[in-house]
C-alpha cells in the first residue's frame, strides 16, 4: 500500500490502511537494529532536524537513532541553547533551519497545532513528536506495533488506558488508532482528568479501575502530567495512588496473559508499582525498542528512500 501523505501530523486523519502500511514497514526494519552494523544506506543524503521545544528522552533519541540507522544526517535543536532565547520566532527558526536544506523536521512543542502550523509554510516533511495535549502519533504507532507483536492483532482486544487522559496526547493518539484497528477502548481516571465528553470518541469511560480492569488484554498506564495542570485536579498523590495505581493485586483482575504498557517516563509507585513495571508482564522497554523501527518506517515512507536497500 502506498503512503500518500506529505506529513505525519496526527493519527486522526490516517486510514486503517495507512496505519497498517507503517506497522508493516516497521516490521521489516526491526531486524536492522539487531545487526552488528546497525545501518543501511536507504536515506543517505537526506537531512532530518529534531526540533524539540519540550524535554524528551525517548522520542528525541529514537528519531535520532532511526535517522542514523537509515544513514540520514540529523541535527538536534535545543531551545535552551538556540536563538529562541534571544527572541527569534518559531517561524524564523524553522525557515532558517530549512535554509540549510533539511528534508524532514521532527517537532515537539507545548502548543497544540504547532506541527500543523509549520507545515503551512515549510517545504520539508513535518513529523509531530508531540504537540501539547493534542497528539503524539509515533507513540501510538509504536504502541500498536508492540501490541501486535504480543497479541498478533488488535481486533477485539480490551485495552484499558488509565490516568491523566485529559492532558495526554498519548491517550488521544491511542484512542484514534486503537479504534481504527478494531480494539475496544476503556479510559479510566479521576473525573477531573476524564471528562464525560471523551465518550464522544466512541469509547467507554469508567472511574473505577478495579471494575474496568476485569478481562483486560492490554493495560496502558499514563503519567500524571503535573506540568500541564493549571490547578489541583485530585486531592493528593496518595489518594490518586490508592485508587488508580496499578498494583499486583489489581492486575490479577486482568486476563492471565494481559500486558502492561507505559509511554514513559514512569513515576514508580505513583501510577504503577515498581515490581509490576519491572515484571515479565511489562512491555515498557519493548515499546522503546520498537519505537526505533516505527520511526525508521515513518522517515522512510515520508522521505521516500528511492529503493529499499537493507544491506550494508
Ligand atoms: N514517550 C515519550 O514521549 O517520552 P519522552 O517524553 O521521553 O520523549
Amino acid at each position: 500500500m502506498p503512503f500518500d501523505h506529505k506529513h505525519l501530523l496526527a493519527i486522526e486523519p490516517l486510514s486503517k490502511e495507512d496505519i497498517l502500511t507503517i506497522l508493516d514497514t516497521a516490521e521489516s526494519f526491526l531486524e536492522i537494529s539487531t545487526r552488528e552494523v546497525k545501518k543501511v544506506p536507504t536515506l543517505r543524503g537526506k537531512t532530518v532536524i529534531n526540533l524539540f521545544f519540550e524535554p524528551s528522552t525517548r522520542t528525541r533519541s529514537s528519531f535520532e537513532l532511526a535517522a542514523k540507522r537509515l544513514s540520514a544526517d540529523i541535527v538536534n535543536f535545543s531551545k535552551e541553547i538556540s536563538s529562541v532565547v534571544k527572541g527569534e520566532t518559531l517561524k524564523d527558526t524553522v525557515l532558517n533551519l530549512e535554509a540549510m536544506q533539511s528534508d524532514a523536521i521532527v517537532i515537539r512543542h507545548s502548543c497544540p497545532g504547532t506541527p500543523r502550523y509549520i507545515s503551512t509554510f515549510c517545504r520539508s516533511h513535518v513529523i509531530n513528536a508531540g504537540d501539547g495535549a493534542h497528539e503524539h502519533p509515533t507513540q501510538a504507532l509504536l504502541d500498536a506495533f508492540t501490541i501486535r507483536q504480543q497479541k498478533k492483532s488488535l481486533e477485539g482486544l480490551k485495552t484499558v488506558i488509565v490516568g491523566d487522559i485529559l492532558h495526554s496526547r498519548v491517550a488521544r493518539s491511542n484512542i484514534y488508532l486503537l479504534k481504527k484497528l478494531g480494539a475496544e477502548v476503556v479510559c479510566v481516571g479521576p473525573p477531573a482528568l476524564l471528562p464525560e465528553e471523551f465518550k464522544e470518541f466512541g469509547i467507554a469511560i469508567d472511574y473505577n479501575l478495579d471494575r474496568a480492569i476485569r478481562g483486560a488484554d492490554v493495560i496502558m498506564m499514563l503519567r500524571i502530567q503535573l506540568e500541564r495542570q493549571q490547578k489541583n485536579l485530585f486531592p493528593s498523590l496518595r489518594e490518586y495512588r490508592n485508587i488508580y495505581s496499578l498494583t499486583k493485586k489489581r492486575f490479577r483482575r486482568a486476563k492471565k496473559n494481559a500486558i502492561i504498557m507505559h509511554p514513559g517516563p514512569i513515576n514508580r509507585g505513583v501510577e504503577i508499582s515498581a515490581d509490576l513495571a519491572d515484571s515479565a508482564k511489562s512491555v515498557i522497554l519493548r515499546q522503546v525498542e520498537n519505537g526505533i523501527a516505527v520511526r525508521m518506517a515513518v522517515l522512510y515512507l515520508l522521505l521516500g528512500g528511492k529503493e529499499r536497500e537493507t544491506t550494508d
